[in-house]
Formats: structure tokens, sequence, C-alpha cells
């Protein structure tokens, strides 16, 4: 963070405050309001912090205006081409690409900690068999504190680090006993001699009676699925997870309050909802009664897997999520996949479509996730916990970043406060 000879002037009852202006290495230029209170006595107002930078990070950059996403530098199309999930996130962990020594132990570490405690598995039990697999997630996540005590120590950064590995290694397999657990199916223990991928694929699909053969091109495309999700800077659930830490509570209770924040329909939830709104329209000629909904002002239907708060362009993620697609369900021989059809007729329209192009909506990485994970055979109700598997990495990474900065504090926002001003208690008999 840069200090610049730039300040802004703001001017208020007659008196004028010069607030610092301060750069990063890319990305605008943010005017630093932390004195402002203390000096002139107002706060500034930002539902939503559509203006507001909350804090400083290394990790993720983007371009909204260009349709760019960098990790650590890096652009998510190479690293989706070129990477591996694992090795995107030693990237996100530790800065840099590691060099072939240093990923060897990296994926050693994770692939050592793929098992959860055995005990865990009666904390599974206790749900309702019909549980949503996120409703199974934000608790077992949770009481991963109660299960790992060794590595709630936040002070201690070799603790943090266990309590890293722990979490990208324990996720996929909390993920598929969630989802085991939901259809009725016995618990499938992972196996160490697969990639993070195929262990996750195999963990969901195999059964003790038969075991699942895990064919590579799907293993390579649920990789990319892990890789597109990693990190996206300071989204809702990662700010959710960086303010359940400020507080100092425990890695595992802030990752469980990422889970809950991604689970709606306007963040992680959206794969859902978009594959589901894609079945409902089913054909393309309906495609043009559900764009006039999604217009619609008195309509709360909105296109699922459509616009961003950051991109004013192509989201870089939905590009390589459509070839995916493409791929997939070649591979498996599914060239007439009518929702597919769908899905790009939709797209078509909408980019042709004033309504759209004015507001910038584009679509987005839901939009066709979900298509390449029902056909690889999951049920819609595991989208968005493929998608908290993959995000783990950037909701700790983020908290790494966060703990490791001697000058970070407790956030706590403050409000502009509508409600009554002080008045009298009224005796009950009264009133
Ligand atoms: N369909 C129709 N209109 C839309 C849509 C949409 N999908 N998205 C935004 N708009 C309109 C919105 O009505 C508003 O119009 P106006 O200015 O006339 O009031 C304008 O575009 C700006 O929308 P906003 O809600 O103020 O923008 P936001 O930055 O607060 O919301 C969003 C971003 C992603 C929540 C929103 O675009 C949306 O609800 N999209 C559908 C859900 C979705 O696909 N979410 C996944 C996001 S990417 C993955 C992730 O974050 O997990």
């Amino acid at each position: 963070m840069k200090d610049t000879t730039k300040t802004a002037t703001l001017t208020l009852n007659g008196q004028s405050y010069e607030l610092p202006v301060l750069s990063g290495t890319a990305g605008p230029d943010v005017i630093d309001i932390r004195k402002l209170y203390t000096q002139a006595g107002v706060f500034t107002y930002d539902p939503g912090f559509t203006s507001t930078a909350s804090c400083d990070s290394t990790i993720t950059y983007i371009d909204g205006e260009k349709g760019e996403l960098l990790h650590r530098g890096y652009p998510i199309d190479q690293l989706a081409e070129k990477s591996h999930y694992l090795e995107v996130c030693y990237l996100l962990l530790y800065g840099d690409l590691p060099t072939a020594a240093e990923l060897e132990d990296f994926e050693s570490r994770v692939t050592k900690h793929t098992m959860v405690h055995e005990q865990m598995q009666y904390f599974y039990r206790g749900f309702r068999r019909d549980a949503h697999p996120m409703a199974i997630m934000v608790g077992v996540v949770g009481a991963m504190s109660a299960f790992y005590h060794d590595s709630t120590d936040i002070n201690d950064p070799w603790q943090r680090e266990v309590a890293s590995i722990r979490m990208i290694a324990k996720m996929p397999t909390i993920a598929a006993w969630a989802y085991k657990y939901h259809i009725g199916q016995p618990f499938v223990y992972p196996r160490n001699d697969l990639d993070y991928a195929s262990n996750f694929l195999r963990m969901c699909f195999a059964v003790p009676a038969e075991d699942y053969e895990v064919n590579p091109i799907l293993a390579r495309a649920m990789d990319r699925i892990f890789t597109l999700h990693a990190d996206h800077e300071q989204n809702a659930s990662t700010s959710t997870v960086r303010l359940a830490s400020s507080s100092g509570a425990n890695p595992f209770a802030c990752i469980a309050a990422g889970i809950a924040c991604l689970w709606g329909p306007a963040h992680g939830g959206a794969n859902q909802a978009c594959l589901e709104m894609l079945k409902e329209i089913g054909t393309p000629d309906r495609i043009p009664e559900f764009i006039a909904r999604a217009k619609d002002k008195n309509d709360p239907f909105r296109l699922m897997g459509f616009g961003h708060r950051v991109y004013k362009n192509f989201d870089p993620r939905a590009k390589v999520m459509k070839q995916s697609a493409d791929e997939v369900l070649d591979l498996l021989g599914i060239d007439d996949n009518p929702i597919l059809q769908v899905a790009k007729e939709l797209e078509k329209q909408a980019l042709e479509d004033p309504y759209f192009a004015e507001k910038k909506l584009f679509p987005n990485v839901d939009f066709y996730s979900g298509i390449i994970l029902e056909a690889m055979g999951f049920p819609t109700s595991m989208f968005t916990p493929i998608f908290a598997v993959s995000r783990t990495v950037g909701w700790i990474s983020q908290w790494k970043e966060q703990q490791s900065d001697p000058a970070h504090k407790i956030g706590r926002p403050r409000q502009l406060y509508l409600g009554a001003t002080r008045r009298d208690y009224v005796d009950i008999e009264n009133r």
C-alpha cells in the first residue's frame, strides 16, 4: 500500500478535511477515511460495500471492466488451462508458484490429512436424513473445532498452518459424506493414492459393494471447477470469514460462517438456482417469457447465473466453464443436451437485449457449472457444497493473511440510525 501525494478534500459545515489517498499495485485508488470520525464526527454510508475497500490484500485481483481475474498476478484462464487445483492452493496460500519439491511436499501434506475424525460420523447421524448437504456442512465444519483442538490457537503460526492444511484436505471428505448421508448410502473413506478431484468423485460415487472407476477427463473437469472457484477477493462469504475471524474466533468456526453465507442464491447458491431455472425454462421457445420477467421491475425474478457486483464484462471463469461444459458433455456422449441448448440460447438472447447490455449483465461462473456437475452425476443440492470445497482455500488464504497482519482490528461497522430517539419507559397499565 503506497501513500500518494494525492489527497481528497471533504468540505463539511464550512470546514475542510484533507483525506489521504492510497494506491495499490492495481485498481482504483482509495480514500483513507480511518480518521474521519475522530476529525469530522461523521461516518460514511455504504450499505453493501459498493464503494468500500474493507481491507488490503495481496492475494486476488479482479478488473471488472476488463473481465480479468488474477491470483497472485496469474490470470485465471492460464491457471485453469496449465495448472491444477492443489498448485493453485499453494499459490494462494504462500504467494508464489511452487517448485516441484515444494509442490510434492504440499500435496503429500494435504493428502495425509484427508480422513476426518471417526467420531464425526456420529455427528452426521444427528441430522435429519433429508437434510440439505449445505446444512450438514455448516454444522460439521463448525464442529471441527470440537474435534481438532490442537489447531485452534490463532496466535500460533504453526497451528494456523495445520488448520489450513486440515481444512483443504478434509473438505472434500466432509462434502462427500454430506452427500452420502443425504442419499442414504454408507460413507466412503478417502484413498490417498488418488489425486484431489478423483478422490472426491470416488467418495461421492463409489459404494462398498462396487468401486467407482474415475474417468480422468471427468477428474480434470472436476479439478477445473475447483480451480475456477478457488478465490474471488472480498466477496460476501470471504468478507464473512474475515469479519468472523476479526474477533479472534477459531478458523473452523470462521469457515463455517463463510459456508453459511455462500449458501444464499445471490452468491454460491446461484449454481443450484441457475440449473433449476434452466430446467423450468425447459425449451428455447420459452426464453423470451423469462427474459421479460427478469426485466420486469414488479417481478422479483432474476436471470440466475447472470450479473455480478464486480464484473461489468464477461466473467472470465464463465468462458472456461462454457468450454468445459462442451467437453464434458461431448465425452459423455450427450451432444444434444436440451438444458445446454437452453443455456446457450438464453445467453445469446440476453446479450443481444439492450436491458442486459445497458446494465452490463453477463453470464457469471454459475451459469454453466451446474450443467457440467449434473452431467457428472451430481444432484443440484451438491452444487453449492462443491463451491464450498473449492472456495475453502480462498477463505483460508484470506484468513491467514488477516491473522498474520499485526495491525488487524476487529471489524465493527457503524450505522445510520433511523429508529426512535430516547423516550421513557411506560408502565404496562398506561400503554
Ligand atoms: N437479472 C435481471 N436483472 C439483474 C440481474 C439479473 N440476474 N442482476 C442484476 N440485475 C439488475 C438489477 O435489477 C439492477 O437494476 P436497476 O439498476 O434497474 O435497479 C441492476 O441490474 C444492478 O443490480 P444490483 O442487484 O444492484 O447489483 P448487485 O451488484 O448488488 O448484485 C448480483 C449482483 C450477482 C447479486 C446480481 O447480479 C444477481 O442477483 N444475479 C443473479 C444471482 C447470481 O447469479 N449470483 C451469482 C454471482 S457470481 C458467483 C458468486 O458470487 O457466488
